[in-house]
Parts: structure tokens; C-alpha cells; sequence
């Protein structure tokens, strides 16, 4: 065997065997691609050889072009991907692929490259380009239909989703499919091959010949353009795909590319190319290395079966984790019990749960009122009231009866986790997991370090999170941690804009077009005004500098809570979501403007995007300040999973950075600037740093 440093190279016989290598998943970079050319060329140049097989072993072909050198110069430099795919198709000895395990983008097109193709039939083949806002711009607009047939193409190409090799049986993508060592029976395609002079097949010179194409064609436009309205990308895969059936193959090719280029420079593809990055780059702590040894964790503990209780309970179940769940009171127990079986048994009448999965989930819950029935479990998760007295009295009796070296959490969305520690013996066992509500459902964990958490116990809920489908990222300590810390900031700004002239509304509306899921007032409905009422009430007793009573207030006062009372900032129907404009709220503000010797103006759309995302971006930039969140683009993780906001922007941080941060400051300075305005709209010193350095968040 010899060795190109990111490809092997092997001789069986007449057989040549070219092994990618370039971990974690053969990214075809260009040392990958270099190394691919030099190794085909050497055995054409061998007359020894009379066959090649491509492949990258029994775990992985390739997951594609290197996503990293992706804008660097190393992803324009020869051979390009085109380069190499026309190297392999053109060669005058018929290549194989030989595909195990993921074979995705680039490294599907490689092989469509190739002249024949053997795969496992677990192998997971897929174009998922369109998931970055890119369309497949190796030629697999142009293979793909000639192998596959336009409809096939089109349903791989737009939907970006992967499938089984062997699904593809009995499709001229797959020459075979097999079980065992795909590298064997590749090798034994190649012999056959070579023994029966077959000449290499092209998938260039196959010709479409499909009398449905253009009507298909033109549904898929339909379709696609109705369904992904914020992005380009699916749109653009159904154009290239209609080349390939109205255009020479060359043709095709070069529009392909040029597409290709366009796309990849959208602030939409951007926006996409920077989730994947952050979404891999949230689970790694600089001071937690990946090999730190982890805690078992086999069973659980939740406290309290309230609202949070209940819904981290069964997210436990869901993942097949044991719990023991207690409460202070038969009643209180009885409750939370009954409202986990009546949730699960909601989704078992929606055809998600079978009866089975739903006597599994309840027979993993084990209802106690006894502390002693934890003293076995590994980690606890407390959700019992927001009240540090009461936090302080469950901690004191988890630290007396816990096993040594479980894990003590605290699911407070507000209270001060190391004070919290400071009432237990072992404060590096304490850390805080902030579920989001309703916590089965949301995908968001904020995982809070203590100023004493041990790095094991924060390896180890990283890898929990994953067990239990969250998506994780680490907060230090702080008020409202790092999602509901900057929210609190859009909120006031919200109102700000509200008290000042435009509607609730208007606001909302202009935040949705945005893209937002849901605007400010409208979430207020859903999570209910009064807890935060209640929280400004408490604040404005202990502080008399703190905001006075807010049109929230008055709407709490008059009962008004939210869609759980009917009404709120907006009308709810019974048994409906939908939010009515209710002339009643309007009168309230006029009245608080009025109270308030509030003149009002007019507030274009635009102003109240850039005070309400501003409001948030200043706010981050500060919990990056301080050390709460380790990178930007973990808030942009937090705000993506748990606050609805637009995949196409990327998140708030990246949003900052597309719109250009030096015009984020003069934004927040012209408001921090205007009479009566509070401090916080003054730019955060890091914000205004990168500003002044030319340089962005991420
Ligand atoms: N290039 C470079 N690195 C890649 C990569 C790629 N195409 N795909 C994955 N990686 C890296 C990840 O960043 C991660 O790195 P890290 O360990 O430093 O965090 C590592 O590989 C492992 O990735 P995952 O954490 O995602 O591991 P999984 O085992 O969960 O998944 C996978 C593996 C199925 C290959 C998944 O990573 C994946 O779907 N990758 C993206 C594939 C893709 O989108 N390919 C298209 C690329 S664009 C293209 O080919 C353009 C062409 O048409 C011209
Ligand atoms: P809740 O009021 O619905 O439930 C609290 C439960 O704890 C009640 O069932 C109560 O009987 C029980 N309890 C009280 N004292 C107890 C004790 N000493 N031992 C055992 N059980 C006890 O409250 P909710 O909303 O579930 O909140 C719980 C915690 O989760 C709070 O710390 C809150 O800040 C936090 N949180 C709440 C979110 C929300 O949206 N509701 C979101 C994220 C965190």
C-alpha cells in the first residue's frame, strides 16, 4: 500500500483501489481532490492496471465538497471538483465506486462520475446542497436525472433529504447493491468488468427522454416557489434540473455552475452555511476537551410536576430514560401525572404515539412524594416554584440524600445558580439545565456552568442533551442567562415602539415579515402577561428607580392574561389561536399615552425592526462582554432553536454582521441619543470595538 496523504492507494491484480482519506468524512478538499488525480493518473499510467475502484472505505465515501473551504481560495484552486469529476468520468479504465456509509453532494457526484457504482445498501446517498442554500454544482443536476429520471432527481435535488442505497436498486445510479464488504464486491465488479471488456459508462452520454419532464417541471415550480418563499436555492434546483433536459450536457454543466456561483453568494446561503457551522461548533467547550470521561446516567430525578416538571419528565420518557418524579403534596402529584397522561394520550389520538409507546413512557415514570426514592438516581433536575427560599430548602435536602457524584440541577430561568450551589456540600455536582417551555416539545436546553461546576458534569449534560434531542448550549451565570437575558431588551423595545405610536399589530406584523414565527405581542399571549407582571410588580417594591406600571399591567389588572384567559394584547375565540385585533386594548393605549404625556409618531416598519433586533444584538453583544455565552454564534444557536427566529438570517449575530456592524451602532447611538431614552440603548464597547475594526461577530 502507498500512501498520498489524503488517499491510499492499493493493487489487487489488474485492480487499482483508491481509497479516500481525509478525515472526519472525505471532505473533497483540495489536498483530497489533488491526491485523487495524481492516484488515477498513476494507474493509467500503469499497464498493470486494467481497472480502478474509488471508494473511502466501509465507513464513509464522502460527505461532500469541504464545507470549510468554502469563500477561501483553496475551494477555486485546480483541480476543482469539476476538474477531478472530469478527470475520473474521462478516464479511458472503467472506475467503480465503491460506497459504504454517507455519500453526499460532491462526494455523489464523484461518484455519478464514475463509470459503474456498488454500494451497501445501507449506505446513506443524498444531494443535500439545497440545505445550504446551494444546489449541487459538481454536474449532479445534470447526472442526476439521467440516472435517475427527472422525477427522482427532483425529489432528491429539492429536498435535500439522503436515502438508502438500496432503495436506489434496480436504478442505473446503482450498478449493484450488496450486504458485506462493499469493498470486496467491488473489487469483484471491477474483475467482471475487465473479464467481460465491458467499456465505461458514462452517465454524461445517457440521453432524457421523458414526455412528462415539462409538465412535471412546471408543477415542481409551482410547488417549490409556494413552499420556500425566503429562500432561492429550491427554486433553482428545479431550473437546473430543466437544463439538464432541455440543454447538451455541457450546456447544462456551465449553468449549473453559474447558479452555483449565485447562490452561493445569497445572504441566504450564508445564512444557512453559518447555522451548520454554529450548530457543530455549540457542543465544544475551549476548556472541556472532547475525551473528558462522563458520568453514567441510567436514571433520573425531577422535583415538582408542575408545568416545567411535567414536560422535562417526559422528555426522559421519550428518550426510553427511567424518572422518578416527586412531589410535596398527593394532589400536586396526582395533577402532574394526570396532565403527562393526558398529553401523551393527545398525541396517541394524532397517530404519534401507538398504545404500546404510550404504556412504555407512563411504565418509566415512577410518581413519589418520598425524597429517599432518589437516592439512587444520577441526576436530579429540581423545577419546583421560582423562589430562592424554596430552591434553597430542596437543595439542602438533595445534598443530604443524593448518591455521591450525581448530578444536582436546577431548572430556574431567573434565580442565581451559584447561590443555589452554595446550599448544597458539593457545589461541583450543581449545574442549572433551563428547559424552554413547553419543555417535550422545545428543542432548546440552555445549559448553565456554575462558577463551580465541575467540566465532567458539563460534558456529561452536553451528551444527555443528545440523548434527549436538545440542542445544547452552554450560559454562564447571569440574569435571564443568554435567550431570555436579551429578550428582555426586545420586549421593552416592543413596547417602547407601542407606547410611542405603532400597535401591537403593527409591531408584531412587521416582525413576522421579518420572519420571525411570531411577534412580540403575540408571544407575550401565548407565554401569558401575568408572570412577568407579577415579576415587575416584585421588582418595582424592592426598587423604586425600576419602570412604573406598563399597559401589560393594566391589561393583567383587568384579567387579560393571555390566550389562556381569552384575551390579552389580542382576542382569542374559543378552542382557536388565531389573534383578533380587539379595539378595547386600543383604548388602553390611548389612555397610557395619554396618562403618560406621550405624544405620538409615526413608526415605519423598517425602525421597528432595527430597535427591536438591535435591542437584542446589543444585549448579546454584552453577554459576549461578559463571558456568559463563548461565541457568537451560540446566541444565534439559542435564538434559531428557541426563539423562532429566521433560518434565512442566519440568527440576530449574524443579521448584526450582514447588515454591517458600524451601522448597527449609528442606529443604537441615534437612539440612545433621544430624550428620556434608558442606557441600554448606548452600544455595547464590543460592538462598537469590532465596529470601529472592521470586523464582524463571527
Ligand atoms: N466538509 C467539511 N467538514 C464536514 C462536512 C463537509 N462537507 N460535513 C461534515 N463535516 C464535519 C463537521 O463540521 C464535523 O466537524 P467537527 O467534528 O469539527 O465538528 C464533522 O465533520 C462531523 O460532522 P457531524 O457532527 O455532522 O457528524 P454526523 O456523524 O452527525 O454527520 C454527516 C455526518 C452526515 C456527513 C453530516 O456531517 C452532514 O450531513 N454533512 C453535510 C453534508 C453536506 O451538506 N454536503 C454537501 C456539501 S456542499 C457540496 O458538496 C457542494 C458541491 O455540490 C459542489
Ligand atoms: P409550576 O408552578 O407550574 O410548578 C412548580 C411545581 O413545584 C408545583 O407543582 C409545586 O407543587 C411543586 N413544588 C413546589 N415546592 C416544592 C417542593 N419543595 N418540593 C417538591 N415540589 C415542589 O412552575 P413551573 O412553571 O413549572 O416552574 C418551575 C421552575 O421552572 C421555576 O424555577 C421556573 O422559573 C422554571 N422555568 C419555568 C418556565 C416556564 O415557562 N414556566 C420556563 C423555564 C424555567
Amino acid at each position: 500500500m502507498s500512501e498520498n496523504s489524503a488517499a491510499e492507494y492499493e493493487q489487487f491484480g489488474p485492480i487499482a483501489v483508491i481509497t479516500m482519506n481525509n478525515p472526519p468524512v472525505n471532505g473533497l478538499g483540495l489536498a483530497l481532490r489533488s491526491a485523487i488525480v495524481a492516484l488515477v493518473d498513476r494507474a493509467l499510467a500503469d499497464p498493470q492496471v486494467s481497472a480502478i475502484v474509488l471508494t473511502g472505505g466501509e465507513k464513509i465515501f464522502s460527505a461532500g465538497a469541504d464545507i470549510r473551504e468554502f469563500g477561501e481560495q483553496k475551494q477555486a484552486s485546480a483541480p476543482t471538483l469539476h476538474d477531478v469529476i472530469e478527470v475520473v468520468e474521462a478516464c479511458s479504465k472503467p472506475v467503480v465506486a465503491a460506497i459504504a456509509g454517507a455519500c453526499l453532494g460532491g462526494g455523489l457526484e464523484l461518484a455519478m462520475g464514475c463509470h459503474f457504482r456498488v454500494a451497501r445498501s445501507d449506505a446513506s446517498l443524498g444531494l443535500p446542497e439545497v440545505k445550504l442554500g446551494l444546489l449541487p454544482g459538481a454536474g449532479g443536476t445534470q447526472r442526476a436525472p439521467r440516472l435517475l429520471g427527472v422525477e427522482r432527481a427532483l425529489n432528491l435535488i429539492v429536498s435535500g433529504e439522503p436515502e438508502r442505497a438500496k432503495n436506489f436498486a434496480g436504478t442505473a445510479l446503482l450498478d449493484e447493491v450488496v450486504d458485506g464488504s462493499v469493498l470486496d464486491a467491488a473489487v469483484a465488479f471491477a474483475r467482471s468488468v475487465v473479464d467481460g471488456k465491458l467499456a465505461p459508462k458514462r452517465a454524461r452520454d445517457i440521453k432524457i427522454d421523458d414526455p412528462h419532464a415539462e409538465p412535471l417541471l412546471q408543477f415542481a415550480r409551482t410547488t417549490v416557489a409556494a413552499a420556500s418563499r425566503q429562500f432561492p436555492a429550491p427554486l433553482q434546483c428545479v431550473e437546473a434540473v430543466g437544463h439538464a433536459v432541455s440543454k447538451r450536457f455541457d450546456e447544462g454543466l456551465r449553468l449549473e455552475r453559474e447558479i452555483f456561483m449565485g447562490l452561493m453568494a445569497t445572504p441566504e446561503s450564508k445564512a444557512l452555511r453559518h447555522i451548520f457551522a454554529a450548530e457543530r461548533a455549540v457542543s465544544k467547550l475551549p476548556d472541556v476537551p472532547a475525551d473528558t470521561p462522563l458520568r453514567d446516567i441510567r436514571r433520573v430525578g425531577v422535583i415538582g410536576a408542575g408545568t416545567m416538571g411535567g414536560g422535562i419528565t417526559m422528555t426522559f420518557a421519550d428518550a426510553g430514560i427511567p424518572v422518578v418524579l416527586l412531589e410535596t403534596k398527593q394532589e400536586a402529584l396526582d395533577r402532574g401525572i394526570e396532565n403527562i397522561r393526558r398529553n401523551y394520550a393527545a398525541s396517541m389520538k394524532k397517530g404519534k404515539l401507538t398504545q404500546a409507546q404510550y404504556d412504555q413512557r407512563l411504565a418509566l415514570i415512577e410518581p413519589t412524594l418520598d425524597y429517599a426514592a432518589l437516592a439512587d438516581v444520577d441526576l436530579v433536575i429540581e423545577a419546583v416554584f421560582e423562589e430562592m427560599s424554596v430552591k434553597r430548602e430542596v437543595f439542602g435536602r438533595l445534598d443530604a440524600i443524593a448518591k455521591p457524584g450525581a448530578i444536582l440541577a436546577s431548572n430556574t430561568s431567573m434565580l442565581d445558580l451559584n447561590e443555589i450551589a452554595s446550599y448544597t456540600k458539593r457545589p461541583q455536582d450543581v449545574i442549572g439545565l433551563h428547559f424552554f417551555s413547553p419543555a417535550n416539545v422545545m428543542r432548546l436546553l440552555e445549559i448553565v456552568r456554575g462558577a463551580k461546576t465541575a467540566p465532567d458534569v458539563l460534558a456529561t449534560c452536553m451528551n444527555l442533551a443528545r440523548r434527549i434531542r436538545k440542542t445544547a448550549v452552554v450560559a454562564g451565570v447571569c440574569e435571564g442567562f443568554i435567550g431570555n437575558r436579551m429578550i428582555e431588551r426586545y420586549g421593552a423595545a416592543s413596547n417602547l415602539l407601542m407606547a410611542q405610536g405603532a400597535s401591537p399589530q403593527q409591531v408584531d406584523g412587521a416582525l413576522q415579515r421579518f420572519g420571525l414565527a411570531m411577534g412580540p405581542f403575540r408571544m407575550n399571549d401565548l407565554a401569558g402577561l401575568d408572570i412577568a407582571s407579577a415579576a415587575r410588580k416584585r421588582k418595582a417594591a424592592s426598587d423604586p428607580s425600576s419602570q412604573g406600571r406598563v399597559v401589560a399591567d393594566v391589561l393583567c389588572e383587568m384579567g387579560r392574561l393571555g390566550q389562556k384567559t381569552g384575551s390579552g394584547w389580542y382576542r382569542y375565540e374559543a378552542g382557536k389561536r388565531d389573534a383578533i385585533q380587539d379595539p378595547v386594548v386600543d383604548t388602553i393605549i390611548e389612555q397610557f399615552r395619554r396618562e403618560n404625556g406621550i405624544t405620538v409618531r409615526k413608526i415605519s416598519d423598517q425602525e421597528v425592526i432595527e430597535r427591536c433586533i438591535y435591542a437584542l444584538v446589543n444585549e448579546g453583544a454584552r453577554i459576549l462582554e461578559d463571558g456568559i455565552a463563548a461565541r457568537a454564534s451560540d446566541i444565534d444557536v439559542v435564538y434559531l432553536s428557541g426563539y423562532g427566529f429566521p433560518r434565512h438570517r442566519g440568527g440576530p449575530m449574524l443579521y448584526a454582521d450582514t447588515v454591517g456592524l458600524p451601522n448597527v451602532v449609528r442606529a443604537l447611538r441615534r437612539f440612545a441619543a433621544e430624550p428620556g431614552a434608558e442606557a441600554w440603548w448606548e452600544p455595547a464597547p464590543l460592538l462598537v470595538k469590532l465596529a470601529e475594526a472592521g470586523r464582524s461577530f463571527n
